[in-house]
């Protein structure tokens, strides 16, 4: 069996409730993941929950419950996101599963065995909140520490450290050599820079279980939990493990080795989908991880930049935040996609407000998609029975020009610019309506061969366009492939070459896929 395109997303802490910025990465990562089935591959799109660490014993605590009951009940609030935002998801880990705890415990066991860890005694001031401890380079001018980090207290304690300086040099010719490792851009050079200027500091892998219980013990030191974000970024090889993956079973002993059937050629990542506050965790300390442990590198680290609501940053304790349930049961999945997709650029930051997104709403997908699907089919249905005519060429170099461009967009990893290529045939195809004026050919007998023309053009264009949508709206670009009289999935690339629709094909009923809301319905 081929190795599948593997696609992750962080996973998300569960210590409140989805918000914009959780659902944003979702979607990239599954516009991602859908456009490689479109170019025919077999795609595994992975997500889940981080549920150990301070955090989260914290909140749980503050609610009264144990961790685990307080988990249990917030993930089936996050367990129904990927359903509400139509995410074609493969699997979904929860890091307290046994499954990825045995994977977690077998790295430590062996990297400890093979000298990657030592112990020793650390004194400083440590952050609960960010779960680091900080050093007189974090102080501010005034002597303390900035309110990110919450409460700072002085520590003296001994822990277990993973030794890193011997993975300096060879990290940072990876990424010079490796262009497409960490992106955007800016975000290497970061990663550049923050290695070049500085010695790694060696990384404290665990937390005293007097002082936090709520995490995975360390086989070989009982009175020690891992360190959450060890733990967290396992789950990208932790969950390959648990399908047979040979690669990641044979490197760490794990039974499935012998190439199982059912197994899933999943490692290394193709893509892991993240923000950009934590990119040094993925960029420095899991290739790293990933080394020691005698693991392939992912292929790229796809940093994306971060939302705000009306210019402030989204936050529960003010109520400053967007609720992607409430957008899409107001609004509908697709639009809530197209609008997140479109609005930002891989890595740039972003500000959500309603006037912004209902101004894309109307203009790009009602004014724009849905006028123009909906009067290229009822012009069919109403000068032609709903019967294509003969096939006509107009508009098919916009439609492949189109189609060239948002794949190689998808697969450079800029969904944005596809969605801009994708509306310039929109656009097109709604100036040729103005243009040829179909309402007027269809007044005039002699003119009949020209109207068809045009409505198989027109209708064309409309097939083009489910396919080229699929990644990005997959329930609209279905339910005009069902309006087109088609019964098939508008999920193959290969579909976008014109002249798919055949002459004499009939057509299915028209509906309009974006109703206009911003007047009152008659
Ligand atoms: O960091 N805009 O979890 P998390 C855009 N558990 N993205 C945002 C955002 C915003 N306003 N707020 C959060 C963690 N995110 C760890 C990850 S991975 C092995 C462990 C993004 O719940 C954030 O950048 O704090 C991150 O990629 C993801 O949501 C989860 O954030
Ligand atoms: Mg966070």
């Amino acid at each position: 069996m081929a190795k599948s395109f593997f696609i992750t997303t962080a996973i998300d802490y569960s210590n409140g409730q989805p918000h914009l910025g959780h659902a944003y990465e979702k979607i990239i990562a599954d516009v991602l993941a859908r456009s490689r089935v479109c170019f025919g591959e077999q795609a595994f799109f992975l997500t889940g929950l981080d549920e150990h660490g301070q955090k989260v014993q914290q909140a749980a605590l503050a609610e009264g419950k144990t961790p685990q009951a307080f988990c249990d009940h917030l993930a089936i609030g996050w367990r129904s996101l990927p359903k509400t935002l139509n995410l074609r998801i493969d699997d979904f880990v929860r890091t307290t599963e046994l499954r990825h705890k045995q994977v977690v415990q077998a790295i430590l066991v062996k990297l400890e065995r093979e000298g990657h860890f030592y112990k020793a005694e650390h004194s400083g001031f440590y952050s609960t909140r960010q779960e680091t401890f900080l050093t007189e380079k974090d102080r501010l001018p005034n002597g303390g520490f900035d309110p990110f980090y919450g409460e700072v207290v002085e520590l003296k304690e001994e822990n277990y450290y993973f030794k890193l300086a011997p993975h300096q040099d060879w990290l940072i010719s990876h990424i010079e050599q490796n262009p497409e490792f960490v992106s955007p851009e800016n975000r290497r050079n970061e990663v550049l820079g923050f290695l070049k200027n500085q010695k790694l500091e060696d990384l404290c892998i665990t937390r005293p279980a007097s002082r936090l219980s709520w995490g995975i013990p360390i086989p070989f030191a009982p009175e020690y939990v891992t360190y959450v974000w060890f733990d967290a970024l396992v789950n990208y090889i932790s969950v390959p493990a648990s399908h047979g993956d040979p690669i990641v079973c044979q490197a760490l002993d794990l039974p499935g080795s012998s190439g199982e059937a059912g197994a899933r050629e999943l490692w290394p990542a193709d893509i892991h989908v993240i923000g950009k506050d934590i990119l040094q965790f993925h960029a420095v300390y899991w290739p790293i991880m990933l080394r020691a442990m005698g693991l392939p590198l992912p292929s790229r680290i796809l940093a994306h930049g971060w939302w705000q609501k009306d210019g402030q940053r989204m936050s529960k304790s003010t109520g400053n935040t967007v609720d992607p349930q409430a957008v899409v049961t107001e609004w509908g999945v697709d639009a809530f996609r197209y609008y997140v997709v479109r609005e930002l650029a891989i890595g740039a930051d972003g500000n959500w407000t309603d006037a912004g997104f209902s101004g894309r709403y109307h203009s790009e997908l009602a004014n724009g998609l849905g006028n123009l699907v909906n009067r290229s089919l009822s012009m069919v249905h109403r000068y032609r029975g709903g019967v294509l005519p003969a096939r006509s060429n107009d508009l098919e170099a916009e439609a492949a020009i189109a189609s060239g461009e948002t794949e190689s967009h998808l697969r450079a990893c800029n969904p944005q610019a596809a969605l801009q290529s994708i509306w310039a045939l929109i656009a097109r195809a709604n100036q040729y309506v103005d243009q040829t004026a179909p309402f007027k050919l269809a007044k005039d007998p002699h003119r009949s061969a020209r109207l068809d023309e045009v409505l198989y053009a027109l209708a064309e264009t409309t097939r083009v366009l489910a396919v080229l949508l699929w990644p990005f709206l997959p329930g609209t670009a279905e339910k005009i492939y069902a309006q087109l009289g088609l019964g098939n999935s508008p999920n193959r690339f290969t579909d976008s070459s014109w002249g798919g629709i055949r002459p004499g094909h009939q057509l299915g009923p028209v509906a309009p896929l974006f109703p206009r809301k911003d007047h009152p319905k008659a």
